[in-house]
């Protein structure tokens, strides 16, 4: 029996994180001149500075401990091998096998997957190529200019972030645009800077049922039949999705569909066609080297001793923030504008994945589990919320992202850029009490953060950091014992949406007096559909 918190190694912890509490960070590089040689890590383009921890040798020591009690070593061989992880949706979990890049097989109820994955790869291929080559023509011989993806979740996020992280190296007669919000004004401010003849619409979403993308694709399909005619939505609308005879349904050709599979999470679907917008945007080439980045990653995970895995090690530390000194958030804080929008898919990623309250037994646990992920590109933190990260009374582990090199021409900015992040990082650890612990000035220190830094923002550095923080999402849930790949939270609120609009002009009363109060404020406000 697995009982995370009645573990000896879990009251250890507990009991160091009592006696180390007054310990400093900046202590223990005076004490030992190899904590940064000892403390960081690299893989390929990938460099992980996790020396300005709260953590000391004895902490990792344990913290590995808590691995060998936990399932982890048995769950990562079953996901990577296609078992059945995902255990209240009986499936496999296997974004792994959609970047596979070696030539063992992966098998599903006794088939191997590999060949259709290829054969994914190859239309997304001939399809992106078609698009790029100017070879894709629109129903009046025009090729295509403007792209816009409707999709939300994780049918927008991945694709959307590696897009715009990209942004230098998209092709430069191709817009890619996203819409995901419900909210008419999202999809109108697009529309409205379009030509029906020149535009391509992919609707992305693996169970083609979600509300907000199916009133999206509709009305943009409303919008391209107002100059072009039924016949011509084939060369204008295609789909990803697992959900091939509702997008029939639709109104999008067979051979306009690319399919993908139930077992891969939404939040994990970038590496599949739903990564679509990304080879238009970058070319199947840069797309393949994306997969390659987090091929390398995922055999890193695979294989290297806990004591020099990355994923392994970000995780830990997180666990000791959040199980043993009460971390509630996490911090991601991109020195990188064309990282802005990592926080938002981390977002997902993680909260998604471990916003949980009962292990895979269906049991309540006694433990906090994913934290709260925010962020937003540094220097802009600066003069946000820093103020509260250096004086405010909240524990926040942050971690650092930057690349080395810029894809920028102007140096001088990357240089402020980047000297602006290792001082905050040093400011967060050192504090100032130079003027006395009262003084208003004072900022305390001993804040941690991880730096994580890109030797260039590529495809394949940029494959490598989204899977590093797949494993380290799948690290923490294997050890809370937790299924990080079902999503029933989400569900209720679907349902009762439906519910409601529904309801609305009934005057039902059903509900409660606030809800009910409020429908009647909508209902004498919006007409519905
Ligand atoms: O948020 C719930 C969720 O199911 C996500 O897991 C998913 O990425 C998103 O909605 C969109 O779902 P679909 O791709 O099926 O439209």
């Amino acid at each position: 029996m697995y009982n995370l918190s009645q573990s000896v190694t879990w009251k250890k912890l507990e009991q160091l994180a009592l006696t180390s509490k007054n310990e400093r960070i900046a202590d223990a590089f005076a004490a030992d001149a190899n904590r940064f040689d000892d403390m960081s890590l690299r893989l390929g383009g990938l460099f992980l500075d996790y020396s300005k921890n709260l953590v000391s040798s004895q902490t990792l020591e344990l913290l590995f401990q808590l691995v060998e009690h936990s399932p982890l070593r048995q769950r990562r061989a079953q996901m990577f091998s296609g078992d059945i992880v995902n255990v209240t949706e009986m499936r496999p979990v296997l974004h792994t096998a959609l970047r596979n890049r070696g030539e063992e097989p992966v098998i599903v109820n006794g088939e191997d997957v590999m060949p259709e994955i290829r054969a994914s790869l190859e239309k997304l291929k001939g399809f992106s190529e078609q698009v790029r080559q100017g070879k894709w023509l629109g129903y009046t011989g025009k090729p295509i200019r403007d792209i816009v993806n409707i999709g939300i979740g994780g049918s927008d996020l991945g694709p959307n972030m590696v897009c715009r992280a990209l942004l230098q190296q998209r092709h430069e007669k191709l817009r890619i645009h996203f819409v995901s919000n419900v909210d008419g004004l999202h999809i109108s401010k697009v529309l409205n800077s379009l030509n029906p003849e020149t535009t391509l619409f992919i609707v992305s979403t693996k169970t083609f049922s979600t509300q907000e993308t199916l009133l999206n694709a509709k009305s943009a399909k409303n919008w391209f039949l107002e100059s072009a005619a039924e016949q011509d939505v084939a060369k204008h609308f295609v789909a990803v999705s697992t959900n091939q005879a509702a997008a029939v349904e639709f109104g999008i050709a067979a051979e306009n569909i690319f399919e993908f599979w139930a077992w891969v999470g939404g939040r994990y679907s970038l590496w599949s066609s739903i990564g679509l917008p990304i080879a238009l945007s970058i070319g199947y080439q840069g797309f393949i080297e994306l997969l390659e980045g987090a091929y390398e990653m995922d055999q890193h995970f695979l294989n290297a001793p806990l004591e020099q895995n990355m994923p392994v090690i970000m995780a830990l530390i997180g666990i000791w923030y959040i199980n043993f000194h009460g971390a509630e958030t996490q911090a991601i804080i991109p020195y990188d504008q064309a990282l802005h929008q990592l926080p938002a898919f981390l977002q997902q990623l993680d909260m998604e994945s471990n916003g949980k309250s009962v292990n895979v037994e269906g049991e309540p646990i006694d433990y906090a589990t994913g934290p709260i992920v925010w962020g937003q590109t540094g220097s802009n933190g600066q003069h946000a919320f820093f103020q509260l990260l250096h004086q405010g009374t909240r524990f926040v582990p942050i971690d650092f992202i930057a690349s080395l090199k810029t894809q920028e021409k102007t140096d001088e900015h990357h240089f402020a850029l980047l000297t602006n992040m290792l001082a905050q990082a040093n400011a967060f650890m050192n504090g100032d009490q130079s003027e006395g612990e009262q003084n208003h000035a004072s900022c305390p220190g001993n804040r941690p953060s991880n730096v994580l830094l890109l030797d260039e923002l590529n495809p394949r550095n940029l494959g490598a950091l989204i899977a590093l923080y797949e494993h380290k999402v799948f690290v923490q849930g294997a050890i809370w014992n937790i299924n990080s790949f079902d999503q029933w939270g989400v569900q209720l609120g679907k349902k009762l949406a439906t519910e409601i609009s529904g309801e609305i002009n009934k005057k039902s009363t059903n509900y409660d007096a606030s809800t009910q109060g409020l429908m009647k404020l909508v209902r004498e406000h919006v007409k519905a559909s």
